[in-house]
């Protein structure tokens, strides 16, 4: 194994902050030469091999940023998800040649405490990458905010995406009866049926949200995941069944859409359907990476999972594109930019 760490390398920083309702955009990002310090004790140096690309990076880079986690700092580093390599250990923690995940930014090497740094088994997935998913929230929602189950006819909106097409899964293989998806293209669409095992889906483009969940959810819907708000969210209340569950996820259509995010509620209705709303935030606790990397795990074993992945190649500056053209709509599933393959 290569353990040779350069006295410098790059890392991606945030140059300016989003403003008001602005969008992500090339400016806002700065490739920088730095040095990579020598560890203290107690410290390791990791060579990062995937940095891991979401939506909400783009809020995180707004002053203002909602989200309950620091927003990235103008200097500091863009980015929170990486796996890499430990090369260069002062702990008994870690040893040269660890794998491990850490939320530090994006950057080619990164130094800092053992404990900043959790080990991860190198054989429990075909690649290091599977590591960097949505999986922890997409699963704790389903299970545990949402409770689906046998018999649950579901909808997911949002579905292609990082979180949404591993909660589209995760309610079939929890017993779902039917699960819909919305998507932004015929493409996502194609790919949510063909690909990903999704009963039906729809383009959200495509007129009027209620009126395709009416056709395709006749007696209802009893478990609504939502990752986007707006006129979807505004559609699950009409359509919902008595009781369903709902699962406030995120609210893409306003992260990233113009101001659409934030959905009238038709109070009467859903009272009188006695309608369970849980929005949540996960802060992606040990208990719930662990429920996840279990099942996922075991599905993915089994034959039975599909992970949804798109690896962008190019090395560290690519990762600003890749999370641009996430935002417009053009990747799906879970993205990595992938520094070494
Ligand atoms: N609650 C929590 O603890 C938690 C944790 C993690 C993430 N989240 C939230 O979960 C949501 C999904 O996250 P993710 O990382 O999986 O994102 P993502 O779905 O991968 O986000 C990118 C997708 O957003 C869609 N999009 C863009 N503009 C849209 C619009 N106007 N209306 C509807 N969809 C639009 C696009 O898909 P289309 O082409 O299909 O439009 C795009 O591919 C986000 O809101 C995120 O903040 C919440």
């Amino acid at each position: 194994m290569d353990t040779h760490v350069p006295s410098k390398a790059r890392e991606i920083q945030l140059a300016a902050h989003v403003e008001g309702s602005g969008r992500a955009a090339p400016e806002h990002f700065l490739v920088a030469e730095v040095e990579v310090p020598e560890p203290a004790p107690g410290e390791v140096v990791v060579r990062l091999d995937h940095l891991f690309v979401a939506a909400a990076y783009q809020d995180l880079m707004r002053p203002d940023c909602p989200l309950p986690v620091p927003p990235f700092q103008i200097g500091g580093r863009v980015g929170g998800g990486e796996v890499g390599t430990v090369v260069v250990s002062r702990s008994e923690a870690l040893a040269v040649g660890d794998l491990v995940q850490t939320a530090g930014g994006w950057a080619e090497y990164t130094v800092g405490p053992a404990e900043h740094f959790h080990r991860l088994d190198r054989d429990l997935f075909p690649s290091s990458a599977h590591y960097l998913n949505q999986g922890p929230t997409a699963y704790y929602g389903m299970a545990d905010i949402a409770r689906v189950g046998e018999g649950d006819v579901v909808f997911v909106s949002g579905a292609a995406g990082g979180v949404g097409s591993l909660a589209g899964q995760i309610a079939r293989l929890r017993g779902a009866k039917k699960v819909i998806g919305s998507a932004g293209s015929k493409e996502k669409v194609a790919y949510l049926v063909d690909t990903l095992g999704y009963d039906a889906a729809f383009d959200y483009h495509d007129g009027p949200v209620v009126d395709r969940l009416r056709e395709l959810a006749p007696d209802g819907i009893d478990v609504f995941f939502d990752n986007v708000g707006g006129e979807q969210f505004e559609a699950a209340v009409q359509v919902a069944s008595p009781h369903a569950r709902f699962a406030l996820c995120g609210a893409l259509s306003g992260q990233i859409g113009q101001g659409g995010g934030a959905p009238r509620l038709d109070l009467m209705t859903a009272i009188t359907k006695h309608l369970e709303l849980r929005p949540f935030a996960t802060y992606h606790t040990p208990e719930q990476i662990q429920a996840w990397t279990e099942h996922f795990a075991g599905w993915l074993a089994e034959g039975r999972f599909v992970f949804p992945q798109t690896v962008v190649e190019g090395g560290i500056e690519a990762a600003p594109k890749a999370l641009l053209a996430l935002l417009d709509g053009h990747h799906r599933g879970n993205v990595v930019v992938s520094l070494r393959s």
